[in-house]
């Protein structure tokens, strides 16, 4: 038997926070493993979907109508039993009881890592890069970044106008656990006065304060604080930097927002090449890999490899964004 052949269901399911193009992805992995006579299923609710069988088959038309669509048509989940042994050796039963030769991952790293352990229990799995973080670091491009920065870039240029009407200072908080990809994007494209990374932060307020005097001297009538939430604690900060420059400061949390609505053009784009790639992949007989997008390539990783390297900031995006801040 050709090792094609030896994969004869394929499973896919989301997890961790939902990303726009996700839709686009399960999709490209439903009907790539169609168009290759494979059976396919769909897993609801991430890994405690898979812990409760919700999994259903799935044909071509299900996916019909959905490349456009935000949100994840699987549905999401955390699910702390999976974090343990007994959670994924019931996984891994799960898969073999329903005849799932391969699994497909759509998340963020914590779903990278229990593919890991099910690839370690003898189930083939793929992941596919799937959160709005960007924070995967073996991978150039996370599906949903593209469609989360448009969504917050709009959003702050809207903060702006009446914070500009005003003469106030915003603190405008995006998402970004612990990384601070949409607040450098976000701070760049939105020509924002101070970006605040976790990657970089240093706690200093009084640089933030003097900076604020300092663009009302010289006739600025807003001044636009772009804030990670890996920091946080906009609303304590607005307090204090009003208190202390007697600007009038509010703070604006941007929150889940930025992970729906209707994916872009490149998060469906990508997503459909990445869903297709896992098919591949697995159809050629590989397992434990996860999909990325490197250099202008579409490339994979051993999960252990990609899970061990480390992302940083970029060092001249940062230094560009706050030089063209001044
Ligand atoms: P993301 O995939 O976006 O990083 P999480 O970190 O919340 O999101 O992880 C999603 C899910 O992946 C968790 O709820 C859990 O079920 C599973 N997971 C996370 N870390 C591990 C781990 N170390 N071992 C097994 N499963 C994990
Ligand atoms: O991982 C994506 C993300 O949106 C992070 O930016 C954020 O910290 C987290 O998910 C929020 O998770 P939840 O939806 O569980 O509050």
């Amino acid at each position: 038997m050709s090792t094609a052949d030896r994969i004869q269901t394929i499973a896919v399911l989301t997890s961790g926070g939902d990303a726009p193009g996700m839709n686009a992805a399960i999709r490209a992995v439903v009907r790539t493993a169609l168009s290759k006579g494979k059976k396919v299923k769909g897993i609801k609710q991430g890994y405690w979907g898979l812990l409760n069988e919700k999994i259903i088959d799935m044909q071509g038309t299900d996916v019909s109508n959905t490349i456009q669509t935000g949100g994840t048509i699987l549905g999401t989940a955390r699910c702390p039993e999976f974090r343990t042994v007994e959670g994924q050796q019931l996984g891994a039963e799960i898969c073999r009881k329903h005849g799932i030769d391969g699994l497909v991952v759509i998340g963020g790293d914590g779903s990278y890592a229990g593919a890991q352990k099910l690839a370690g229990l003898g189930i083939n799995t793929i992941g596919l890069p799937g959160t709005i973080d960007l924070d995967i670091a073996c991978t150039e491009y996370t599906i949903g970044f593209d469609t989360a920065i448009n969504t917050a870039m709009e959003a702050i240029d809207k903060v702006r106008d009446t914070s500009t009407s005003h003469e106030r200072c915003s603190i405008i908080e995006v998402m970004g656990r612990s990384a601070g990809y949409i607040a450098l994007w976000c701070g760049i494209a939105n020509g924002a006065e101070d970006i605040l990374l976790p990657e970089k932060y240093d706690y200093d307020e009084q640089k933030l304060i003097n900076n604020i005097i300092s663009n009302r001297k010289k006739g600025k009538k807003h001044h636009i604080i772009i804030n990670a939430e890996g920091i946080g604690h906009s609303t304590s900060m607005a307090r204090r930097i009003e208190a202390a420059t007697g600007v009038e400061t509010r703070a604006t949390i941007l929150g889940h927002m930025q992970r729906g609505g209707s994916p872009t053009c490149r998060d469906r784009f990508v997503a459909s090449i990445m869903g297709a790639y896992a098919v591949d992949l697995l159809c050629e007989g590989k397992t434990k890999r996860v999909v990325a997008y490197r250099d202008g390539e579409y490339v994979d990783y051993d999960i252990d490899e990609a899970l061990a390297m480390k992302k940083t900031i970029n060092e001249y995006e940062y230094e560009v964004a706050k030089m063209l801040s001044r």
